[in-house]
């Protein structure tokens, strides 16, 4: 395991990578950090090399104040490419927040990608209501109030039998939650709050894609994601059953293995 800490414009990353092979870029949702993909990780590294940096104002990167737009995000991703020397094109996999920034991504830099893996997550902007709960948040947020943002977050987060069988995994991500620095939710949440539709990205993606949901997924519907899916040229669409928005962890079994056979079925 290498962890390191990248220098990228007016912030400093905390970037881990595992396992050797052809890169693929994990990129976490909001408000989590790079630990999010633990299971993912240990899974792949055998075969490929998987990177996995804290967002900026996340983990133990260090915080923006202000707004963080996706895009600038986007550029931190890129920058931490150049700066490990990942020069041959990526696999990259988002989740949520991880998947806007992901298509931001793609929007600057698609020639570095050979795939790209949307998990739980959307194309469209917010509606009125939602962008003003995310400057709420944004304006409100203190290390008090982490705990009852994961509180009130939870319900929203996992499926039904998650929310009566997985107290483990609830538990990490309330724990993740309650780490996260006040600065860095309020300035992605706002980053988020301004992100553009990237749906007419997807027609013209020169990868292969992957789209992956949990069937019970509130913030990203599914039904959301088939259309998304539909739009790739060329893309395969999975919903798994039983798991909300946090696929990784819920279904980790079934979710790292339809990850490691999109992986296997891309050209080298
Ligand atoms: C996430 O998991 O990253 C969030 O649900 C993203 C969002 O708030 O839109």
């Amino acid at each position: 395991m290498d962890k390191r800490s990248i220098g990228v414009k007016g912030a400093t990353l905390n970037v881990t990578s595992q396992g050797a092979g052809p890169a693929v870029l994990l990129v976490h949702g909001f408000p989590f950090d790079h630990r999010m993909w633990d299971s993912l990780s240990s899974y792949l590294a055998t075969k490929y090399r998987i990177i996995t940096p804290d967002l900026r104002g996340f983990g133990e990167s260090t915080a923006t104040e202000g707004i963080v737009t996706m895009e600038q995000m986007a550029d931190d991703l890129y920058a931490v490419l150049h700066a490990m020397d990942v020069r041959e094109p990526i696999v990259l996999c988002g989740l949520s927040m991880g998947g806007y920034v992901a298509l931001q991504f793609v929007k600057k830099y698609a020639d570095r990608l050979r795939g790209l893996i949307l998990c739980d997550t959307r194309t469209g902007t917010d509606p009125p209501q939602v962008k003003e709960n995310r400057n709420l948040l944004a304006n409100s947020i203190t290390e008090d109030t982490r705990a009852a943002l994961a509180e009130g977050m939870i319900p929203k987060l996992f499926s039904r039998r998650s929310l009566s069988d997985s107290a483990e995994s609830i538990d990490f991500v309330r724990r993740m939650i309650v780490t996260q620095s006040p600065a860095g939710i309020a300035a992605a949440s706002r980053g988020m709050a301004l992100r553009e539709d990237t749906t007419d990205l997807l027609p013209s993606l020169p990868c292969p894609s992957l789209v992956i949901v949990g069937q019970e997924d509130v913030p990203s519907p599914p039904e959301e994601m088939r259309s998304m899916a539909d739009k790739l040229p060329k893309s395969q669409f999975i919903a798994i059953g039983d798991a909300g928005h946090m696929t990784p962890l819920e279904k980790p079994d079934v979710f790292n293995s339809a990850i490691e056979t999109f992986l296997g079925m891309l050209p080298t």
